[in-house]
């Protein structure tokens, strides 16, 4: 009903609206006096989670692209290796797991029967399980050894938003606190990292309040029949998952890409008119990786791409070889999901209103697959 979407056109519109919240709420009440994380909902015994040698990071569909950030944070904060895979292929390749081994299940309705079945073979094989879930009382997290919630609140909208920003805030959540409990980063260095996380919600904001922007390129691209993304480190997630939006709700043409790989391959897709998303990094991290996303911006512009590029305020080294530029405020390059994501939300959104379509039902797909 029009009164539960406050006022919205769409349950998706109010949820992407709802993101500072839903972060917000994921952070409160995590942390004691003296600024150290504390996860009491995690039952697992501190010494298991000191002898962890391995995270198995579990999920499907948007939720596995969470999985995917969460690796390149938990690796550098915590240096153990992640891998993260979905859940139904997981199942069924006869995974090693040990008691040393973490498996991370994480799902919006904690009824995805893939994930469900996945966190059974998982727990069979002595492996312990972590579920981060956004539904209270749900099947995952009854059958895991320990939850994490996220606060999301209910999410309605088929495609999932707030509760993919609430998954990639829990799971920095996660890396903070084993960084913290296995001394892999000094106090200090962990404080500063969760005081630019507790910054995002107002971040996130920002790029609402820019929101009518994006919704006119939205409304005046369409009719295309097809757009890819690309994206480095944590921006390929984020192209994967601006891919995948559009597909679920816009019924159009969508793939994701590794910017890298784009000469292996996806550059022949490339001609006259097609136009590419690209999400750049801060230039101000200390690494080539902004540099290169910028040439691969220019690989795709030489092609005849239309370029809309994702960028940080005051990158002006992308402008020349963009088409459209969408800002997002400057943020950590391990943080910038939470903010980089929404612009391609919004997109997605609008295009599909603009088309006519149900935003909050696509054809074809449930909110939970509740099947294997
Ligand atoms: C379905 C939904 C997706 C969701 C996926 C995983 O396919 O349509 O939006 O990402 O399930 O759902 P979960 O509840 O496990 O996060």
């Amino acid at each position: 009903s029009a009164a539960v979407k406050d006022g919205f056109d769409s349950f998706m519109d109010k949820e992407i609206h709802d993101q500072p919240k839903a972060v917000a709420d994921t952070l409160l009440g995590r942390t004691d006096a003296t600024g150290a994380l504390v996860l009491d909902e995690l039952r697992i015994p501190e010494s298991t989670l000191r002898s962890i040698d391995k995270i198995i990071v579990i999920a499907c569909g948007t939720a596995a692209y969470s999985g995917h950030v969460a690796k390149y944070a938990i690796e550098h904060w915590c240096r153990i290796p992640v891998e993260v895979e979905l859940a139904h292929e997981f199942r069924y390749r006869d995974p090693i797991l040990t008691a040393r081994t973490l498996v991370v299940a994480i799902s919006q309705s904690g009824e995805t029967m893939d994930t469900l079945m996945a966190v059974r073979h998982a727990r069979e094989q002595g492996a312990s399980v972590l579920a981060i879930v956004n539904t209270n009382g749900s099947t995952i997290p009854r059958e895991s050894d320990a939850v994490l919630y996220t606060h999301a609140g209910p999410e309605v909208a088929v495609a999932s938003t707030k509760a993919f920003l609430a998954q990639i805030t829990a799971c920095y959540l996660l890396g903070l606190y084993l960084a913290q409990l296995r001394g892999t980063k000094f106090a200090d260095e962990l404080r500063e990292i969760l005081h630019e996380l507790q910054a995002l919600p107002d971040k996130i904001q920002h790029v609402l309040d820019g929101e009518a922007a994006v919704r006119e390129v939205a409304q005046a691209m369409k009719d295309e029949p097809s757009f890819l993304f690309l994206g480095r480190h944590v921006g390929y997630p984020v192209a994967l998952e601006g891919a995948l939006k559009l597909k679920e709700i816009a019924y159009i043409h969508a793939e994701g890409f590794a910017a890298g790989e784009l000469k292996h391959g996806p550059i022949a897709l490339v001609d006259e008119g097609q136009p590419v998303f690209v999400i750049a990094p801060s230039p101000r991290g200390r690494d080539q990786l902004h540099h290169k996303v910028v040439s691969n911006i220019q690989e795709v512009r030489a092609r005849g791409a239309r370029t809309l590029v994702i960028a940080e305020e005051g990158d002006e080294a992308v402008a020349p070889y963009a088409d459209i530029v969408f800002r997002v405020p400057q943020t950590p390059t391990l943080l910038s999901p939470l903010v980089a994501v929404v612009p391609l939300q919004i997109f997605a959104s609008e295009l599909a209103k603009a088309k006519g379509l149900d935003v909050d039902q696509p054809r074809n797909l449930a909110k939970s697959v509740t099947v294997e």
